[in-house]
């Protein structure tokens, strides 16, 4: 997207996947009051990734619950299909795989149709796919979201080798003056924020960190990172 990338202030958007399923209205209403403006949907199918998470029900009831922005991440070996169960549920952003996708053009048929839908689209890339394709696109998407652990999971280290892709983007975003949101997603806690933050990143995806260490005090430290 056209638009003054510094204006991008520093987002961080919760990962559902970490929440503590006995105690949802609890976490939601504390989400609600903490410094994050976004909600993490990770929904992964069983084919794309080995494990298996939720559908759009989720979303419509999460959204009745609170006032956030629905950061739909899909690990689905069907994309398209499965983006417009959650655009009708109520998705604010929709975020595919590159590698889910037969090519580019593929790619941004999809980026359009959820355009067409009213919605933000943003593209993935797991750790080890290049990034280098899909700078000449850049300004079609919203969103580039860098996954700093292979997706499937919760609670794995970040992989610091995937900084040198956020740099290269960064600067690429920067050069065309895009406003473009950069994404991070994987073993977020300080340290490694931090080192996102310092490379480019201005949304931060936190699982395991916002949902063990106190939501709103979890939150407030990542959004100090950029301070
Ligand atoms: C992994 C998911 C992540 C995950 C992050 O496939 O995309 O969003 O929930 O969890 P943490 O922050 O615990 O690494
Ligand atoms: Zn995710």
């Amino acid at each position: 997207m056209k638009g003054d990338h510094s204006m991008n202030p520093l987002i961080i958007s919760p990962s559902i996947l970490s929440m503590d399923y006995a105690h949802v209205n609890e976490q939601l209403k504390e989400l609600q009051e903490s410094g994050a403006k976004w909600l993490h949907f990770d929904v992964m199918d069983g084919h794309f990734v080995p494990n298996l998470t939720f559908g759009p029900d989720i979303l419509s009831g999460f959204r009745k619950a609170v006032d956030l922005f629905m950061d739909v991440h899909l690990m689905v070996e069907h994309p398209k299909q499965v983006a417009q169960w959650f655009l009708s549920a109520g998705a604010d952003l929709i975020t595919f795989h590159i590698e889910a996708m037969k090519d580019m053009e593929d790619c941004l048929a999809l980026c359009d149709d959820i355009h067409a839908f009213g919605k933000q689209a943003g593209i993935s890339v797991k750790p080890h796919t290049d990034v280098k394709p899909l700078l000449p696109y850049l300004d079609r998407f919203d969103l580039v979201l860098i996954m700093s652990v292979e997706p499937g999971f919760g609670g794995q280290s970040f992989m610091e080798d995937v900084l040198t892709k956020v740099k290269l983007l960064r600067k690429e975003m920067d050069k065309k003056q895009l406003s473009t949101r950069l994404q991070i997603d994987g073993g977020i806690h300080e340290t490694t924020g931090k080192l996102a933050v310092e490379a480019g990143c201005d949304t931060l995806v936190a699982g395991s960190y916002v949902f063990k260490n106190g939501i709103k005090d979890a939150v407030e430290t990542l959004l100090c990172l950029k301070k």
